[in-house]
């Protein structure tokens, strides 16, 4: 059986010393094991202060973005080397909330997967349909359109972690239902392995997951994990997603 992956985005909802915080929490309270394991995302600065502490040295990291160039004039920027140099392992790439406000498009993600991949960082690449396109019944149609044209050549499927994040449930207290949840991740496997022929990709939700719903979307076949955002800031309520993972 597939290991499961349960991911934390922080956002930008958190400073150093809350992070610290709510950092020195979670790793007192949970660990990774064999068959799960979890991911922490938060702010930049936060990570480096994290990574510092003694405490935290077992968790993994990873950053909410990276930047689409390598390195050089680019004011505000965070290249993937850097994202690297912090102690991440992972890089979130393609959220919804950086294609709706950055404008970030397939263009831009496919020098952001390639900038990752060349820095050796693990990638979490989000996709998912908005409420117009879920309601037209076009929400396979959207993520094809972003599973096409976007992966850069000789790209390493194993190091890549899908997440399917309906834009129409970020932060919404709802979410689809979750006979569609399996149904959409078991479309998104196919689709990988019929484009890509890698055949094993995990596939996780994310979208208003919490506590109280975790345990039916993760008892789905092809849902591998969650990523969550708002139910990730509370120690006792992250936890308790963990442990019905
Ligand atoms: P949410 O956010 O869990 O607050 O809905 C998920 C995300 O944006 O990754």
């Amino acid at each position: 059986m597939k290991e499961k992956i349960l991911i934390a985005n922080w956002k930008m909802n958190l400073n150093v010393k809350q992070s610290l915080k709510l950092g020195t929490h979670i790793a007192k309270t949970m660990k990774n094991y064999k068959n799960k394991y979890f991911i922490i995302l938060p702010s930049f600065q936060a990570v480096y202060a994290l990574k510092k502490h003694s405490l935290i040295k077992k968790i993994k990291f990873g950053s909410q973005d990276c930047s689409q160039y390598e390195e050089g004039s680019y004011t505000g920027d965070v290249s993937a080397d850097m994202v690297k140099e912090l102690g991440c392992e992972y890089s979130l790439i393609g959220h919804s909330e950086r294609r709706i406000f950055y404008n970030e498009d397939n263009k831009i993600l496919k020098r952001k997967l390639k900038c990752a991949q060349d820095s050796s960082l693990k990638i979490i690449f989000c996709i998912g349909e908005d409420l117009k396109a879920y309601k037209q019944k076009k929400s396979k149609a959207v993520l094809k359109k972003q599973l096409s044209n976007v992966f850069p050549e000789h790209f390493d499927y194993s190091k890549l972690i899908i997440a399917y994040e309906p834009v129409w449930a970020i932060g919404k207290n709802r979410t689809p239902e979750i006979k569609e949840i399996d149904s959409i991740c078991y479309y998104i496997k196919k689709l990988v392995y019929k484009k890509y022929k890698f055949d094993s990709i995990p596939v996780l939700y994310g979208g208003s997951v919490n506590s109280k719903n975790s345990e039916f979307i993760f008892y789905q076949d092809n849902v591998n994990g969650a990523l969550v955002g708002g139910a990730s800031l509370k120690a006792s309520e992250f936890k308790k997603i963990y442990d019905s993972l």
